[in-house]
């Protein structure tokens, strides 16, 4: 949330902030910023809505080798040029990324002193504190940040330009992210390391509470007492294709089609052909013990990755028989959580910042929980915080609305699943192989879903004037329901809701009338005829029914209940929501596409939420 870059280095600084901002707008898309030092001081441009707004409007002349950049996510204050980032008091100009929970109380102290801010936001109450901590401390940097620490409380990274001090610029972090590189065309900061990979595939996490002093060519971290440390670094193996759209039209039909692929890579490394074929955690640190120790698994994240949870209790109830819970974070976080060293808590997240996840892992492990995080970026928060972590291997998704992460999280539960059943001894090696050929399959699968676009896209057409749009399926198809529903919803703005097929009658059924759109999910043998009365009740209230089956389904359905009926391939039913998620994506996408709305970044929404 919120999107930070600095560069300081041997190009125009102008120009590779304005393309790590086009890079981080996923983060937040509201308003952007930049500030450069210049001969003339600290030049300062912003704009109110998109990063190509803030290009158009960059001064022809503005010559500068460093500088910061920031697109916004409305937090605290309105959407306005005067809200925007950067944001300047006296001698300090910086960006944030977070919120500053006691701004107001600060505010006040500041207005006791003279100082009235310009803006409505938190941010430029912090440059506001950091100004004058500056001052009193002479222009002592470490002092000016060891005060700034002890006085500011919520989340924050900052990336801080002090007037006096051309050409440096000192970070510092808590909570919200901030990753570093050194290349040879300079020293680069930004939110995610989206934005480094220009420069190098090398990087390191800002570790909180530490400074980052930047400068052309070195970035030096110290501890705020000013000791010298050495970061420890990381290295991704994508390259800026992996990041760019590659011929589609939008980035979120490109990680649709690449779903196969990132299942393939995200099971590669943990598909040791033996006797047996069973998923081997070995290079992922995570021993049998975690599993034989467990009589209790709460899965706990946000949006998406949570309804990846909700499939993966499902699956792992079934193969386990031991319970199985999956929390909202934000709920989870305050409803003091019954925890203890036989519970394994599993958090799910793309990103690995996502704040009230965060916020759930570090409760559990003060509980005493055993943690397992299931994380797409590699040295997140996250990741790095979490006793085990088990990496997707999804390559960066930069559409806000999550396709590829949530099949790859799909991916790791079922890994997860199969290796947990067969060291409690509820499945044996026969079972556990037939499983995981089953999901080493998958990719052709969906591949296959992938071929049949054209169906979609042309059902689609009838889903664009919908006002309301309901989701129906019972068991994994419903886990799947509330996952196809969000999607839509986000992306189209049609309003949409996923229900357990069986409730609809408990009162949502007095919604569904004439031409209302409903899609049925029936992939799931077990409940499928009751699934099937239930569509018959929407049916019989004029409801305009899409109903999604498998190709093996030997039921005699009459074409009577439905308008469309869209197949998946056959197979094992517990692998149908890979598939089946293709059709539901594709219905959002060109629906959107249909309805002439920004797919990839959709209005008030952004893709990593780093506040709470
Ligand atoms: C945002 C994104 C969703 C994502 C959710 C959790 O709402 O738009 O796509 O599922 O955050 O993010 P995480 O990074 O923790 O998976």
């Amino acid at each position: 949330m919120c999107g930070i870059i600095g560069f300081c280095g041997y190009l125009d600084a102008k120009e590779e902030l304005i393309k790590g901002l086009a890079e981080l707008e996923y983060r937040g898309y509201d308003s952007a910023g930049i500030a450069c030092y210049t001969d003339r001081g600290i030049e300062v441009i912003k704009s109110v809505g998109k990063v190509e707004g803030l290009k158009n409007k960059l001064p022809a002349k503005l010559e500068s080798s460093c500088g910061i950049g920031h697109t916004r996510w409305a937090t605290h204050g309105g959407v306005s040029e005067v809200n925007a980032h950067p944001h300047r008091s006296g001698n300090v100009t910086l960006i944030h990324n977070g919120i500053i929970e006691n701004y107001h109380e600060l505010a006040k102290e500041l207005e006791g002193m003279g100082k009235i801010p310009v803006s409505q936001t938190d941010t430029e109450i912090a440059a506001m504190l950091l100004d004058s901590l500056y001052e009193s401390n002479q222009g002592n940097v470490l002092e000016t940040l060891r005060g700034a620490v002890e006085r500011l409380e919520g989340a924050y990274a900052f990336c801080i330009m002090f007037a006096d001090q051309k050409d440096v610029i000192y970070c510092i972090r808590k909570g919200s992210p901030l990753v570093c590189c050194s290349s040879e065309e300079g020293s680069i900061v930004a939110s995610d390391m989206v934005a480094l990979l220009r420069y190098s595939k090398e990087y390191f996490v800002l570790p909180e509470f530490q400074v980052a002093k930047v400068t052309k060519n070195t970035i030096t971290v110290m501890d705020l007492d000013g000791t010298v440390v050495s970061p420890v670094m990381l290295s991704v193996h994508w390259d800026m294709s992996a990041a760019q759209k590659n011929g589609f039209k939008h980035y979120m039909l490109k990680e649709i089609h690449e779903q196969p692929e990132a299942i393939r890579r995200t099971l590669a490394p943990r598909m040791k052909k033996g006797n047996y074929l069973l998923p081997d955690f070995t290079e992922d640190g995570i021993t049998d013990e975690v599993f034989k120790n467990t009589n209790r698994v709460v899965i706990t994240a946000c949006g998406t990755a949570m309804h990846a949870g909700m499939a993966g209790k499902i699956l792992m109830e079934k193969l386990l028989r031991i319970p199985v819970q999956v929390e909202i974070a934000s709920e989870f976080r305050y409803a003091d959580p019954i925890l203890d060293e036989n519970t394994l808590v599993i958090l799910v997240s793309q990103s690995g910042e996502t704040a009230d996840t965060l916020a759930a892992l570090r409760l559990a492990r003060e509980k005493g929980a055993k943690t397992l995080s299931i994380v797409n970026v590699k040295g997140s928060s996250i990741a790095r915080e979490s006793d085990y972590v088990l990496y997707t291997h999804a390559g960066p998704e930069i559409a806000v609305a999550s396709t590829k992460a949530y099949t790859a999280q799909l991916t790791a539960f079922y890994l997860l699943a199969f290796r947990f059943a067969y060291v409690i001894g509820k499945r044996n090696e026969q079972e556990i192989s037939y499983y995981m050929k089953g999901l080493d399959e998958v990719g052709a699968l969906m591949e296959k879903v992938l071929e049949q676009k054209d169906k979609m896209k042309e059902l689609s057409k009838r889903l664009t004037p919908a006002q309301d749009l309901f989701f129906i399926g019972r068991s994994l198809d419903y886990a799947l329901a509330c996952e196809g529903s969000i999607k839509l919803k986000e992306i189209t703005y049609i309003h949409s809701e996923a229900y357990a097929a069986g409730e609809l009658k408990h009162g949502t059924l007095s919604l569904v009338t004439g031409g209302v759109p409903v899609i049925a999910l029936a992939t799931q043998s077990d409940v499928f005829a009751k699934m099937i009365s239930n569509v018959k009740e929407v049916r019989a209230r004029g409801a305009m029914v899409i109903l999604i089956t498998k190709e093996d389904n030997d039921a005699v359905i009459e074409n009577t209940i439905f308008d469309e009926r869209l197949m998946i391939p056959a197979g094992d039913d517990i692998f149908a929501p890979f598939t089946a998620a293709i059709i539901l994506q594709l219905l959002a996408y060109y629906t959107s596409s249909y309805r002439g709305l920004d797919v990839d970044q959709p209005r008030n929404l952004a893709k990593s939420v780093t506040v709470e």
